[in-house]
């Protein structure tokens, strides 16, 4: 196949030679009707917007109710993302590890280009230049993002640094990541565009080595916006591993106490644990405040003093539309959803805001909608978009290139027994081993919400784009690096909001009181809050979290801090046996740590 000749190919002035190159070669392979060069302004923004309403795709929300807003809607059939259809294509299997798909990667580049070929006839292919990270920070990656979504590149605007300012520092010499993106909707032989196009045929191939990503048939974000889940953390992880720092799915937040200081905290919660809302949220307790700087991924790097510093590649938020106050602030106007419901007079719902709307609905699908449906009118997943600078909450340093300081590492997940509100780890490496035995009873899946358990160290089981056991090892390794450099890797946290009485009710009220036991967090780091130590950490002493203003009783809390050894000693009998399954990749370091746990519990 053949550049056709009348294909107005542009070459933006600042495109380094081999990037004008390479999308010659993917257009070439494609053949789209043209090419456009995002340069990421408004009007450029505007430009897509409308063709996305031309064509079907999106519709306006009434701008007297939510200004410069838009819906988009997916279809059924599309899932949030391609997860079994995800490869790793490393040269060797054993970096994929036991949790990705492994493809061999000679095999893959024969059959994508078959894949792809003439994918976007009749389409427009989008040369998309972004940022991970703040525009000449240290800790940055650019890449380009090759699409025929105009809804990938909408939201992309909305949640990256995208466009002219990153064309203009992508450095020819140095590496920077491509991905390939087409939904798979050829328009040829008469077809039409479609409201939200996509083929049923979805493959994501990662090749780490080659710092390459390419997706075909999925038009959803969450597999298609290649910068986000899959470079922010499939990629960026191996990336981050082979170049001593970390790519984590953790949010990042700035902690101001009543005397002004301020702490960093990153916290690693596995999916649908509550990352966003911790991030976001609103204090309940006088003098304490808490700002946003990431709601789902922290890149993590020893700065120059050998500190631990961390970013937000990202520049806003493509999240599940929220039940939060802050959140609801900053989506409400300027904002893109995807599949919530629309009310006639233009805007859009979701059950999580509670009373239905006094007008009538229609739901995500299309369909007239009423509370006697029996149907959700929202997608479960229904989805915004939007840029941190609409953020109320946002810290200002957010976009520092010199990132902020972690002062402390916090993770978590959701148990509803044996593992307290709270407790400090005796030191790195247990912190790591709290980190890599994270046990989660609840995964919110697109449509159903299973109450099973699984194992989900440090939230990345999903995203860690090679072998978790070595993924734990390089934490150590990070730690190591600190301390060789002459700084002290941050104190490491567990936390539990969701812990439960014998009749399945939650013990603590969680959410914006969730500062209180953060408050405690902060007065550890000075030495000042009183503690427990225990075979499983450092716990509060009675008295030591805050409680004035709710309705947690000493008693409620003493439950909260509770521990069985018995329970804790299963525990600690299943971590074993998740570890040890990662054979040769499981550090010695976290197995002796576990067998220290475990004499001191028997002790
Ligand atoms: P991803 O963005 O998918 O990685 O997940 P996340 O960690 O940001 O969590 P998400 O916002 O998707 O889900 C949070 C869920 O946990 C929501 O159902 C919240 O209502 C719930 N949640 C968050 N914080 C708390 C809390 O403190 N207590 C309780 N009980 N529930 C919480
Ligand atoms: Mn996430
Ligand atoms: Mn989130």
């Amino acid at each position: 196949m053949t550049l056709s000749a009348s294909l107005p190919l542009t070459t933006p002035p600042v495109a380094p030679e081999p990037l004008a190159r390479w999308v010659a070669e993917i257009a070439a392979i494609t053949t789209p009707e043209r090419i456009e060069w995002c340069d990421g302004s408004e009007a450029e923004r505007q430009i897509v917007m409308n063709r996305l309403i031309r064509n079907g795709n999106a519709v306006r929300l009434n701008p007297a109710i939510r200004p410069d807003s838009y819906v988009m809607r997916s279809d059924p059939a599309d899932l949030d993302d391609a997860g079994s259809r995800t490869y790793t294509c490393s040269v060797d299997p054993a970096d994929a590890g036991p949790s990705n798909n492994w493809a061999d990667p000679e095999h893959m580049r024969k059959i994508l280009p078959s894949l792809f070929a003439g994918a976007m006839s009749g389409r427009i292919m989008y040369v998309v230049a972004f940022c991970m990270g703040p525009l000449g920070s240290p800790m940055a990656r650019m890449g380009v993002q090759i699409t025929d979504s105009a809804y990938l590149v909408a939201n992309m605007h909305a949640m990256l640094r995208v466009g002219d300012d990153v064309l203009a520092r992508l450095d020819p010499g140095a590496s920077w990541v491509r991905g390939v993106h087409s939904v798979g909707r050829p328009l040829r032989d008469g077809r039409l565009a479609s409201p939200m196009p996509r083929n049923l045929t979805k493959q994501v191939c990662h090749f780490p080595e080659d710092k390459e990503m390419w997706a075909y048939g999925a038009a959803h974000g969450s597999a298609s916006i290649l910068a986000w889940k899959p470079l922010a953390l499939r990629s960026a992880s191996t990336l981050a591993r082979d170049e001593g720092w970390l790519a984590e799915h953790m949010a990042l937040l700035r902690l101001t106490d009543p005397a002004g200081r301020q702490r960093h905290l990153a916290a690693a919660f596995p999916p649908g644990c509550g990352k966003t809302d911790l991030a976001t949220l609103t204090s309940t307790l006088p003098g304490w405040k808490v700002e946003t700087l990431s709601d789902d991924v922290a890149w993590i790097a020893p700065g120059p003093d050998g500190r631990l510093r961390a970013i937000n590649p990202e520049a806003g938020m493509y999240g599940v539309v929220p039940s939060t106050g802050t959140a609801l602030d900053a989506i409400s106007r300027h904002t893109l959803f995807t599949d919530t419901a629309v009310t006639d007079d233009g805007d859009v719902w979701w059950e999580s805001l509670g009373d239905p709307p006094a007008t009538g609905v229609t739901d995500w699908t299309g369909q007239r909608w009423t509370p006697a449906s029996g149907r959700p009118a929202a997608r479960a997943l229904a989805r915004f978009a939007v840029s941190a600078d609409q953020f109320p909450g946002m810290a200002d340093s957010w976009d520092d290139p010199a990132g902020v300081v972690l002062d402390a590492i916090i993770v978590g997940s959701r148990r509803s027994r044996a593992v307290p509100l709270v407790r400090q780890a005796r030191d790195w490496d247990h912190g790591v081993l709290m980190g890599a035995t994270l046990l989660t009873e609840e995964t919110v899946n697109d449509s159903v919400t299973e109450t099973t358990e699984r194992h989900d160290p440090f939230g990345m089981r999903r995203f860690c784009g090679y072998n978790l056991g070595d993924h734990w090892q390089h934490w150590l390794d990070v730690g190591d690096a600190v301390r060789e450099a002459g700084a002290e890797p941050p104190p490491i946290f567990e936390v539990n909001w969701f812990r439960t009485d014998h009749e399945g009710r939650l013990l603590w009220p969680g959410f914006g009181d969730n500062v209180r036991v953060l408050a405690w967090i902060a007065d550890r780091l000075d030495g000042r809050a009183q503690g427990v130590e225990t075979p499983v950490g450092t716990l509060p002493a009675p008295g030591a979290i805050p409680l004035q203003g709710t309705e947690v009783t000493p008693a409620t809390m003493a439950a909260l801090l509770r521990l069985d050894p018995m329970d804790l000693l299963a525990e600690c009998e299943d971590d074993m046996r998740y570890v040890e399954a990662f054979g040769d990749h499981t550090p010695r370091r976290l197995k002796e740590e576990l067998c220290r746990t475990r004499t001191q519990l028997r002790a």
